[in-house]
Order: C-alpha cells, then structure tokens, then sequence
C-alpha cells in the first residue's frame, strides 16, 4: 500500500496577479513558480541554496526558492523576472543595465542576480561598489567575473537616481 500525501492550497500573488493552487506540501516555491505557473525565468542550479540562480523577490525580501516551501509563500506577493519589466513593457532599469554594460554572457544567473538586485537598490538605492559586491555575494557567475554585473547594478542605480551613467563596460 502506498501512502498518499494530502494535497493543501496555495494562495500567492506572483507577479501582481492572485493564484491558488493544490500541490504537495513538500513542492519547493521554485517548483511553484516554475511547473505550476510556467514561469520558467527562474532558474534552478544547485537546489542547495549556494548559487542563488532561483532568487525571487517575496514580500520585499530576496529569497532563494529551492529553500522556500511553496507553502511558506502562502498569502505573499512574489515577484519573479517575468514580472521585472516596467508596465509599459519598456526594460527596467537593471535589465537595461545588463543589457548596457554587458552583465551577462550564458545568462543563467541573470534572472536571480536581477531580482536579487532588485532588492538590494530597494534597500540601498545608491550602493558604493563594495555594498553590491556584497549585496550579491549569494549570487553566483560563472561567466563574467562579476566586474560588469557590478557595473550593470551602478548602471541601474544611476538611472534610478535620475543620473547620467558615464561608465564603459569592460
Ligand atoms: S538553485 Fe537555489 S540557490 Fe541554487
Ligand atoms: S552569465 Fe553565465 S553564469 Fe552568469
């Protein structure tokens, strides 16, 4: 006889929009995200909550989904990169940003790196260098060596601030 496991609700705002759901009480919030609403930007890496590729924004804070039961969202707004982009579909600052200053190459830290620095200019809207490169110590690149993300971040941060970026990318 095998055992069944009880199915329970899932209630999330996920990108501004209400959603229920029954799943496993076990299903992982990046699980959710991705198999169950087919948001698939975010990605999962090492599932250990080391390289933060499945970083998501839930209820202000920055977290890694492969560590965040569906369930712990229950009753949160979650914001993943599919939500990223300004009303009027133009880019937001950091996707232009990254885009600008060349943050990315096989991309697949990008999505969790964005939103994690979505959060971080939330909290710090105008980081000195050092503060991003810890703000995104979690976040891990295996492409760039970083140097342009960070410059992708002040990129974003500028613009937000209402200032001109003068920097090249590397
Ligand atoms: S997949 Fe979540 S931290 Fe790596
Ligand atoms: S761009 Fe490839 S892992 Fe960051």
């Amino acid at each position: 006889m095998t055992d069944t496991i009880e199915q329970v609700a899932v209630a999330v705002t996920v990108n501004g929009k209400r959603v229920k759901r029954f799943v496993d009480p076990r299903t992982l919030l990046i699980h959710f995200l991705r198999e169950e609403m087919n948001l698939t930007g975010s990605h999962i890496g090492c599932e250990t909550s080391h390289c933060g590729a499945c970083t998501v924004e839930m209820d202000g804070l920055s977290v890694k989904s492969c560590t965040v039961f569906a369930l712990q969202a229950n009753d949160s707004e979650v914001n993943t990169v599919e939500g990223l982009a300004n009303a009027d579909g133009t880019l937001h600052a950091l996707q232009e940003g990254f885009r600008q200053m060349h943050g990315l190459q096989c991309g697949f830290c990008t999505p969790g790196m964005l939103m994690r620095a979505k959060v971080l200019l939330a909290e710090n809207p105008d980081p000195s260098e050092d503060e991003i490169r810890f703000g995104i110590a979690g976040n891990l690149c295996r492409c760039t060596g970083y140097q342009n993300i960070v410059k992708a971040i002040q990129y974003a941060a500028d613009k937000l601030n209402g200032r001109a970026h003068k920097e090249a990318a590397e």
